[in-house]
């Protein structure tokens, strides 16, 4: 039984020098040292021995046993670093190289530039209507008649309005005035409110011209407001707009809802005033129509004109953006080209 053991003991001691990875050891330890392992048959045998036979033979196998387990350790503990090591490379990552790219949508710089224009009037305690107060579909009611635009007036020709086959008198609002009238009916003063939104009008598309643009109504109606809080309100939103000194000339202006009226223009930034494609050769870019609201006006909403005033004004959201960022044509804003969109 003695040469048994060695016997053993060499073939599992063979196996060991054979083995190359963990599992290997398992599978070593199950053929020899599990309780079906070819050792522990040994033992099971022992009982048919002599006590002298037994006490030798005995603690021979548990000497072998021993040494094959510590052997079995001492390699379990170099595969596993082994082991270890060959995934630690293999898993590697190189925490010093870029990112992935992962190309990221913009807000457009007409959003931006309303956003923008809306804050200043925030800031200057100015409240915003919602969208569905001003919508883009509109009665002639509130496009022209609220307006007090009378039903032949030219005015309802020169803004080349779009009518729709909804019915007779619904149009494309040509001008976002309607949210006045939507702003102050049924409402009491103070009104202080702007409200941006999309117009269209059935022009001939031109540098400066689209059949379809964006305006922000303003409007501020409440006891003792006078022609200088328009100036006032509209010179201080420029200079916050534009930072830094821009030549600008407030000319006298007719609007049928308004009484007296202005527009502001802001000299063009393509051609420092002396007359390019952009401005059509004059040298200034129109912003805004403003005035002070009609009594009619008031009255037809049914603020009474004789205790209250207020004024108003449209401006276009994308020569204002043009102005600031010297885009030479109107059309730019629609074409949807990345080259020009990813400059903002
Ligand atoms: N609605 C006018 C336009 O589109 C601008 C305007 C608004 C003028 C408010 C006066 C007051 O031309």
């Amino acid at each position: 039984m003695k040469e048994q053991l060695e016997k053993i003991y060499a073939a599992a001691s063979a196996d060991l020098e054979k083995a190359s990875s963990i599992n290997d050891l398992e599978e070593i330890r199950a053929k020899y040292l599990s309780r079906k392992g070819e050792f522990n048959e040994i033992k099971k045998n022992l009982k048919n021995l002599s006590n002298e036979d037994k006490r030798i033979v005995g603690s021979l196998a548990n000497e072998i046993t021993k040494k094959l387990e510590s052997a079995l350790k001492d390699k379990h503990d170099e595969f596993y670093k082994k082991e270890l090591n060959e995934k630690l490379q293999k898993e590697r990552i190189d925490i010093t190289l870029p990112g992935k790219y992962i190309p990221q949508g913009k807000v457009h710089p007409l959003t931006s530039t309303t956003n923008e224009i809306v804050a200043i009037f925030q800031s200057l305690g100015f409240s915003v209507v919602p969208s569905e107060q001003s919508p883009e579909v509109e009665t002639e009611y509130y496009n022209f008649d609220m307006l007090n635009v009378p039903k032949d007036h030219p005015a309802r020709d020169v803004q080349d309005t779009f009518y729709t086959e909804i019915a007779k008198n619904v149009v494309l609002r040509s001008q976002t005035s309607g949210a006045q009238i939507h702003a102050m009916e049924g409402k009491n003063p103070p009104i202080r409110v702007v409200a941006p939104g999309r117009v269209y009008r059935n022009e001939n598309i031109n540098a400066r011209k689209n059949n379809f643009f964006h305006q922000i109504e303003g409007l501020y109606v409440d006891k003792n407001i006078t022609f200088g809080d328009l100036k006032g309100v509209l010179n201080e939103f420029i200079r916050i707009y534009f930072g830094s000194s821009r030549p600008t000339r407030f000319r006298n202006s007719f609007f049928p809802f308004t009484e007296p009226s202005a527009e502001i223009d802001v000299q063009c930034i393509m051609c420092e005033g002396k007359g390019c494609r952009t401005c059509s050769g004059t040298g200034w870019l129109e912003i805004l129509g403003a005035g002070m609201v009609d009594p009619n006006v008031l009255k037809g909403v049914g603020i009474d004109p004789d205790v209250y005033s207020g004024f108003a004004f449209g401006m276009g959201v994308e020569r204002l953006a043009m102005l600031k960022y010297a885009v030479d044509d109107i059309r730019l804003f629609f074409n949807n080209d990345e080259k020009f969109l990813k400059q903002f």
